[in-house]
């Protein structure tokens, strides 16, 4: 049986000595009140009922512990705040099963990241260009050496980048880590590819550095999730990239992260696109 004292209270430091402060207070209180009732009793003015405490005893009574107050409770994340539809949006999700629309979109706030290591000077949408200054500069502090490889591309771009890929290695293997021209989320502004100037560029290793890990682990604090984790081929249509972030704010970065939701489509309840339709 568990035996529980009344009276029992997790034990904390401060709770301990809490409890020793009253033990101390109660026991002031009790030989105040026996010298009084003993003084009473040598004066031939024996009570019936105890002696009532004197202010001086009540005021080394324990005081009742605050009780903490009750945590607030935490509104539900709202999926609905940003479109996942709309290109222009940060939530904006494209998959084999979405394509941007319309599919040749186009940015208009793309500004040239600054301070960072940019290989073949990518623009970025404004927003995620600041974050990603802010992500390898913390990176640097942590002792990583990161650069950006890829960043904004533009329709045209993807186009002649795909079908290199289909030339080079065929259609089905192009599919796994290639997008289609309109399908590529490097098209909205919001992507960039990371690397380390190690051995492991655009490589699946890559997530096995020490660069790769402290990204993984760090990315959402400055609004980038890797957008083809591990394991989630089948969700996302595409191999795992580890190199490859999006940004989508802290606010549903860190979001996803709380939870330990890894792919896009699932936190907002999207079907898994593993093929294009
Ligand atoms: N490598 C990713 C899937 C892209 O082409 O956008
Ligand atoms: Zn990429």
């Amino acid at each position: 049986m568990n035996l529980v004292p009344f009276g029992y209270r997790p034990t904390t430091a401060a709770s301990t000595r809490a409890v020793r402060r009253g033990d101390l207070a109660r026991r002031a209180g009790w030989t105040a009140a026996a010298a009084f009732l003993g003084l009473g009793l040598l004066a031939g003015c024996a009570q019936s009922e105890p002696a009532s405490p004197s202010p001086d005893t009540a005021t080394t009574s324990p005081a009742p512990e605050p009780t903490p107050d009750p945590a607030p409770a935490q509104p539900e994340f709202d999926r609905s705040a940003q479109s996942i539809d709309d290109p222009a949006s940060l939530w904006v999700i494209s998959n084999k099963s979405r394509p941007l629309d319309p599919v040749d979109w186009a940015p208009s706030d793309l500004v040239a990241t600054s301070g960072v290591e940019n290989e073949f000077d990518q623009p970025l949408r404004e927003p995620a260009a600041r974050a990603v200054e802010a992500l390898i500069g913390a990176a640097a502090d942590a002792g990583h050496s990161v650069w950006i490889i890829s960043a904004y591309r533009d329709y045209g771009t993807q186009v002649a980048l795909y079908d290199g890929y289909v030339d080079r290695d065929g259609a089905a293997a192009a599919d796994r880590y290639s997008a289609r021209p309109g399908h590529s989320e490097h098209q909205t502004g919001l992507v960039v590819d990371l690397d380390d100037h190690g051995d492991c560029y655009l490589d699946g290793c890559f997530g096995d550095t020490p660069a790769g890990k402290w990204l993984a682990e760090n990315a959402a604090d400055y609004g980038f999730v890797i957008r083809y984790p591990e394991g989630k081929e089948q969700v996302t249509g595409f191999m795992p990239e580890p190199w490859h972030f999006r940004f989508v704010g802290t606010e549903l970065a860190l979001e996803m992260r709380d939870q330990g939701v890894t792919t896009l489509e699932e936190f907002f309840g999207l079907p898994a696109a593993p093929d294009y339709p």
